[in-house]
């Protein structure tokens, strides 16, 4: 079973300048609350409680500020620095303590995720012991993501990185799901010409091995991807659509850690009374009743 898992939370924000002059991308609001909160809730729901945050030497005090050593919610969190943007593998070098002798799961700080149904999809990704598991979805523009072809058994046939010609409209998205071997394999990659490790390099090695398998999203999961300020946008609407039409919120840290009973009701009950006078405070009020 995965227990740890590692949100890579850097990079430069450029195509999100000048509000990323202010804060990090991973902290600009999506609706009501961070942009991180998302993959953090993620993580959460797929019972992994251990959890290693990467960022920048800059940006990481604010993001530690915000979630301190994870004890609100019931779960542990580390951080570590990125100096530079080194890549995507990059993480699984500078966690290599954290992940120890265990299999983990990445994902990407800006990478947003609202399914259906959880446990169906991710059963077997958890489980893993040997190999790799990535994720796809279907995307108007694949060409801008990892892309993979696969056959009619869902079994991956290639994945490249941003082709020019895409062979599917499925993106692999920022979640990924590794055995302990990622670790070495990730010091044994090479920089891209652009200068970066890449992940599509490593999920290409699993995949020569016979070791790389992908689950999709159902049509009824979204993935959203907040790099521009368009889709940061459309990311909001989409999260105050679903919530106020439905009056329940969405990858609330403390909802998230309250139903899967890794914090108890007088814990919720001080995050309430500390966010109280504002509507995100009312609502966690509401879930102690
Ligand atoms: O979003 C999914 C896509 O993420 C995948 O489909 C691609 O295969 C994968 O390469 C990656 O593509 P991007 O080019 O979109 O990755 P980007 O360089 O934008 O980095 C993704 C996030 O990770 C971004 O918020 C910044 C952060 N990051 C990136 C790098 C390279 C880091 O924290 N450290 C890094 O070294």
């Amino acid at each position: 079973m995965i227990r740890r898992g590692i949100i890579l939370a850097g990079g430069t924000g450029t195509r999100l300048k000048p509000l990323t002059d202010v804060v990090c991308k991973q902290l600009l609001p999506v609706y009501d609350k961070p942009m991180l909160h998302y993959p953090l809730a993620t993580l959460m729901l797929l019972g992994i409680k251990e959890i290693l945050i990467i960022s920048t030497p800059k940006d990481l005090p604010a993001i530690k500020a915000n979630l301190g050593d994870g004890s609100d919610y019931g779960i542990s969190l580390q951080y570590a620095e990125q100096k530079e943007p080194r890549g995507l593998p990059d993480a699984f070098i500078i966690g290599a303590d954290f992940i120890g002798q265990e299999p983990v799961c990445l994902i990407l700080g800006d990478n947003i995720l609202y399914w259906g149904q959880l446990k169906m999809v991710w059963g077997d990704c958890l489980n893993l012991t040997e190999g790799a598991y990535i994720v796809g979805a279907r995307t108007r523009n694949p060409e801008q993501f990892g892309v993979i072809e696969y056959d009619t058994d869902n079994n991956v046939l290639s994945i490249e990185e941003k082709p020019e010609n895409p062979k599917s409209s499925i993106a692999a998205i920022g979640l990924y799901f590794y055995d302990n071997q990622v670790v070495k394999l990730a010091r044994e990659l090479e920089p891209s010409p652009r200068g970066e490790l890449e992940i599509t390099d490593l999920n290409n090695v699993y995949l020569k091995a016979g070791k790389l398998k992908a689950t999709f999203l159902s049509r009824g999961s979204t993935w959203l991807d907040a790099g521009t300020v368009t889709s940061l946008m459309d990311a909001s609407n989409f999260f105050k659509i679903i919530e106020d039409r439905q009056g329940i919120k969405i990858c609330c840290l403390e909802e998230v850690a309250f139903n899967m009973k890794y914090i108890t009701k007088e814990q919720l009950r001080k995050k309430a009374t500390q966010y109280q006078k504002s509507q995100y405070g009312e609502y966690l009020i509401k879930l102690l009743y």
